[in-house]
């Protein structure tokens, strides 16, 4: 574990203790302040174009209570990092702040972020369950559903017409028509997805593995049940993929941006993304652009299952205007914000009513794919310890996929680490 997510969970069970104290139920003292006046919304880099609308709506329908954004960096550990930094110092100048789904434990137990019950209360009926679920921690609400994230397999139309289902079809696909081993050949290389040593990697990892029917940890949350011989089966392609060639070695060194720079000047067949990627893979200077489509994720033997990502907006403890901080969550769950947020950007909107839309269908075709991928999506564990499981989950795929650890004696360190990273609660 890094020394930061060592301190993190270190400092996690007595600040759960002291929210328990507390009550946790939004009426502790730094719950109290409910004013009104101007907000910061911080939030991740805004590579899908969305914020200005936001931003000028918002301000236009409300002069005294204006927003103002902070765009972090578009890394998901930066991201958090700067989060944690900001809300140890009890920083009131990050009054909503966009919260990966993966975050909404350790935030809420913390005491970060306020619940969204009573006086704060969010109406939830129109929104994807999966969503909604995602923001949820021990059965309260704790952030308002933004945007869904559902995996997708992009692929170049103009070198095949049909999407593999399948793994074996994917690398099929590939022969002949890419480069092995590196992005830089004459031809693209085969798959790419995101490999780097970050939040990323699990998301990869846990994709694959869940798609050999192998699990990470229990339905309990927290009990390690990833070494297993169908975990083995679903990382070996990912580790089988560097080995022999069809995922590109400089993917080690891929997030979400770099993966799609790769995709967009035509260095890839095959991608795994999030939905944002449409939009930029349509934008001026792609090379891609119109030879591209996208498709569920495969897996060994028919479609895989994505990974549930997205991002949700919560309210912070240490915020002076509240009220309005509320207002703002409202305003992000309005069909306004969530159909240009898909029209702009192909952000995957929360309001299930979008998906069968009749206008949005018949513009964005892949609404109904996107739709399954969130819906089947496997979530990652829910748990304050998820530093410590990321952690165990990415230092040792990483091992596996740098040829320095065999597929199982990575499972079995990582069953260990998961192991420990959970034991403390
Ligand atoms: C996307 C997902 C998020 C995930 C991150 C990993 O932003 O929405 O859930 O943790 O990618 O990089």
């Amino acid at each position: 574990m890094g020394v930061r997510r060592r301190a993190a969970v270190a400092g996690l069970l007595s600040a759960m203790l002291a929210v328990a104290g507390c009550g946790n139920d939004g009426s502790s003292s730094t719950h109290e302040v409910d004013a009104r006046g101007p907000i910061t919304f911080v939030t991740q880099k805004d590579n899908s174009g969305v914020l200005p609308f936001i931003a000028d709506k918002w301000n236009k329908a409300h002069p005294g209570e204006k927003v103002t954004i902070k765009q972090q960096s578009d890394q998901a550990d930066q991201q958090l990092s700067d989060f944690e930094q900001h809300f140890q110092a009890k920083d009131p100048g990050y009054d909503v702040i966009t919260v990966d789904v993966v975050w909404t434990a350790e935030f809420a137990a913390r005491g970060w972020i306020i619940p969204l019950t009573g006086q704060h209360k969010l109406d939830t009926s129109k929104l994807l369950p999966a969503t909604v679920t995602s923001a949820t921690y021990n059965g309260k609400l704790y952030a308002a559903p933004y945007g869904a994230d559902g995996g997708l397999l992009y692929y170049r139309t103009d070198l095949t017409k049909k999407a593999p289902t399948t793994w074996d079809q994917l690398t099929g696909a590939c022969k002949g028509k890419t480069t092995a081993g590196t992005i830089t050949g004459a031809k693209p290389a085969c798959y790419a997805g995101q490999f780097a040593k970050y939040e990323g990697l699990s998301v990869n990892a846990a994709e694959a593995i869940n798609a050999a029917g192998g699990s990470i940890v229990g339905r309990d949350g927290r009990s390690a049940t990833v070494d297993s011989a169908q975990s083995s089966a679903g990382l070996d392609f990912l580790v089988k993929g560097f080995k022999d060639g069809y995922i590109p070695k400089e993917a080690l060194g891929f997030q979400e941006t770099q993966s799609l720079n790769a995709f967009e000047s035509g260095q890839l067949m095959f991608m795994r993304n999030w939905p944002y990627g449409v939009a930029v893979l349509n934008g001026k200077g792609s090379k891609v652009k119109g030879k591209f489509a996208v498709a569920p994720l495969p897996g060994p033997s028919g479609h895989g299952a994505s990974t549930l990502g997205g991002h949700n907006l919560g309210i912070s403890a240490y915020s002076k205007h509240k009220a309005t901080a509320l207002d703002f969550l409202k305003f992000i769950e309005s069909d306004t914000v969530q159909r240009n947020n898909l029209t702009v950007g192909t952000l995957a909107p929360v309001l299930t009513a979008m998906y069968s839309d009749p206008a949005l269908t018949a513009e964005f075709t892949y609404l109904p794919d996107l739709l399954k991928s969130i819906q089947t999506a496997v979530p990652r564990p829910i748990t304050p310890f998820y530093p410590g499981v990321t952690e165990a989950i990415e230092t040792n795929t990483y091992a596996a996929l740098q040829g320095q650890m065999s597929t199982q004696q990575a499972l079995k360190s990582m069953q260990a680490a998961i192991k420990s990273a959970t034991a403390g609660g």
